[in-house]
């Protein structure tokens, strides 16, 4: 974790409809296939886990997750561009599994690229394993690509 985060004053909070003006900044700056704002006005309605991370009073990422029978699903992890590298992802993630843990999610999956090296090493540094691939998932910029499905087991039971 970097001297930056370090100094930083990090908070997480719910995610509110008034957020998803900057959400949507963000999910435009990361992503080449960005999620609409109705897609995010459909998770905060349906009572997903939408949680924002600000930093310094600053909307600097946000998290996505569903909680249901047992299952938690990171549907969206997101850390400003200019803030990426810092350990706030790391951060984001260590609390959705928190956050799981409270929604007593027994395990958690989520979909990623297999070129999203930036994601992959926060999500294998988490203890998520490799448990699957979805052919062609994902638009691209040329053609599709494959998803990667992780899994992170939460408890002791199955
Ligand atoms: C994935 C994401 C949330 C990570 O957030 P972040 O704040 O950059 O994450 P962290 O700083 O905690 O950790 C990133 C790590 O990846 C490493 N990294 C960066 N680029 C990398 C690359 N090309 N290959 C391998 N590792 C890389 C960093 O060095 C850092 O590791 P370190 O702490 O050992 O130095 C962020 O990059 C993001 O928002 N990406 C766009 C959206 C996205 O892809 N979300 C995930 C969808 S599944």
């Amino acid at each position: 974790m970097s001297a930056v985060l370090k100094q930083a004053i990090i908070v997480f909070r719910p995610m509110s409809e008034m957020d998803l003006e900057h959400v949507m900044e963000i999910e435009k700056g990361v992503y080449d296939f960005p999620w609409s704002i109705g897609i995010f006005q459909d998770c905060l309605s349906v009572g997903y886990c939408c949680w924002i991370l600000e930093q310094n009073d600053k909307v600097s990422g946000y998290g996505i997750m569903s909680v249901l029978a047992g299952e938690a699903h990171i549907l969206n992890l997101c850390i400003k561009p200019d803030l990426q590298n810092n350990g706030m992802g790391q951060e984001m993630l260590g609390y959705l599994i928190d956050l799981a843990k409270v929604h007593n999610a027994d395990v958690m999956f989520l979909e990623v690229r297999p070129s999203n090296r930036q994601a992959l090493k926060i999500y294998e540094r988490s203890g998520f394993d490799e448990v699957g691939c979805r052919k062609d998932y994902y638009p691209a910029k040329f053609g599709r690509e494959d998803a990667v499905i992780l899994a992170k087991q939460l408890t002791d039971k199955m």
